[in-house]
């Protein structure tokens, strides 16, 4: 069975419902995640590429001759000319993603404009981290994890993640790993539920996705986008909630959704200093460089073994 499909039946099977974010990436809803990042509510984006612009000449200095840079998710691999450009001393850099389309198309690019680097596509999993090209360059292995991406996997998995990139960039590496900070409500909900509703359609979406991908029958207009900061668990959530009582069919399947009940299917994590720190220490790193941006504020910390 498709993962889309088993993993739908058991989150409408669980209580409360819920769905990984992952589904949330079809074409059309990557390209609503890309229009949210050009929105005046969403800062996270915006504000990390400032920073990133602000310090990564400083941190390059560090970095040394002949370095590879090892980027987790690469996706279009946009915030990763300002680190490049930062590094002119850059010998390689391996995007590593989990859609060949977008790696390929991002490597074709960075080839096209850094004719000197050696790029070296690598198709994976954050799950399972692949082994790194045997013949790379002698300097060191820089990880770069921007977009806040750790913030939507949970302790256990981001612990993970980040103890099998130390030991995937072995000795000597560094990490540049961005996250979101931790910041009053209001700022946090209306970056996740935007007044042109762009949001709103980008979590829909993942319902019409459903019902043309696997045949459920979703009805559209009985549900509506809810953002929420769960403060207690540190996490902006995004929930599509039955504005009336509802069902839907999936495989012969029927389930039920009382008015007011939801459909959990984001978590995105904030983070405090602290908070950074303490998964740095439980995965074999410590943190040897921190710079927060302004408000609304998102740091960059660079990692180092511990
Ligand atoms: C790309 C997963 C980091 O959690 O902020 C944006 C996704 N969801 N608006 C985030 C997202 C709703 C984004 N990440």
């Amino acid at each position: 069975m498709q993962a889309f499909r088993r993993e739908l039946t058991e989150g409408l099977a669980a209580s409360p419902k819920s769905i990984s974010p992952k589904w949330l990436y079809d074409a059309k809803g990557s390209e609503l995640f890309e229009d949210i990042t050009r929105l005046p509510e969403y800062y996270p984006t915006r504000q990390e590429r400032a920073l990133l612009r602000r310090v990564a000449p400083t941190w390059a200095k560090g970095v040394g001759p002949d370095a590879t840079l090892v980027e987790l998710g690469s996706g279009a691999s946009e915030k990763t000319r300002i680190v490049l450009d930062a590094l002119p001393a850059l010998a390689a850099y391996i995007p590593l993603d989990i859609s060949q389309s977008a790696l390929e198309e991002a490597a074709a690019s960075i080839r096209a404009d850094y004719p000197k680097l050696d790029v070296r596509p690598v198709l994976g999993d954050f799950s399972a981290l692949p082994s790194l090209p045997d013949d790379l360059p002698s300097g060191r292995r820089v990880g770069f994890f921007p977009g806040s991406t750790l913030g939507n996997l949970e302790r256990d998995e981001a612990v993970r993640l980040l103890a099998s990139s130390r030991r995937m960039l072995g000795e000597d590496a560094l990490f540049i790993l961005g996250v979101d900070l931790i910041k009053d409500r209001e700022t946090l909900e209306a970056a996740y539920d935007d007044a042109q509703g762009v949001t709103a359609r980008f979590n829909l979406n993942l319902l019409e996705r459903a019902n043309r991908e696997l045949g459920t029958d979703f009805d559209l207009t009985a549900f509506r986008h809810r953002a929420v900061w769960n403060e207690a668990c540190s996490r902006i959530e995004m929930h599509l909630e039955a504005v009336r009582d509802t069902q839907v069919t999936l495989d012969g399947m029927t389930y039920d959704f009382a008015g007011g009940e939801t459909l959990h299917t984001e978590s995105s994590r904030k983070f405090s200093r602290d908070q950074i720190e303490q998964l740095a220490s439980a995965s074999g790193w410590s943190v040897r460089d921190w710079a927060q941006s302004d408000a609304p504020s998102v740091a960059l910390a660079v990692l180092a073994p511990a």
